[in-house]
């Protein structure tokens, strides 16, 4: 199973979220049985690294990761199980890329008890927010999968 994680850029919220759902399927045992990427709906930040204050925030909460930025390929959509976008925007240009495909995308919030966007952190700075949505996110959406026996 493979999941992809999708923000505009691939340099803040989807790498946060692959990381946070990588140390939680780890803690869980559970690291071999899902294969977990990012990518961004634009390249305009393509070959870059995870942006300096998203990674210092998630280093604050003992999680770390190695990271490029991609825009997101036909073939990810292709081999993904769950598309999780980070707001509606997000999805809407995923919606297009994805054709047929679209009902594997699903915004990473609406896993949780109040579906939401994840708070961009871009112009705000606020990373801490963005963390609590998208760990938030994260749980609901490993929660989902364990009651859908789908690990
Ligand atoms: P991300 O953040 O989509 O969470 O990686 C952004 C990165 C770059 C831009 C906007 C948001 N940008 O406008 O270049």
């Amino acid at each position: 199973m493979k999941v992809v994680f999708v923000c505009l850029g691939n340099i803040c919220r989807s790498p946060m979220g692959e990381f946070i759902f990588k140390k939680m399927l780890e803690e869980d045992g559970l690291a071999d049985k899902v294969e977990v990427i990012s990518r961004g709906t634009s390249d305009c930040e393509a070959g870059s690294p995870i942006y300096p204050p998203a990674l210092r925030c998630l280093k604050s909460h003992g999680v770390e990761g190695k990271h490029t930025a991609q825009k997101i390929t036909a073939d990810d959509i292709k081999s993904s199980g769950y598309i999780l976008c980070m707001d509606s925007g997000n999805r809407f240009d995923l919606s297009l890329m994805a054709g047929e495909r679209a009902d594997k995308i699903h915004r990473l919030c609406d896993f949780t008890a109040r579906p939401r966007d994840v708070a961009d952190p871009w112009y705000t700075l606020d990373f801490e927010r963005a963390y609590r949505d998208i760990f938030d996110g994260c749980r609901a959406f490993l929660e989902f999968l364990k009651s859908e026996n789908k690990l």
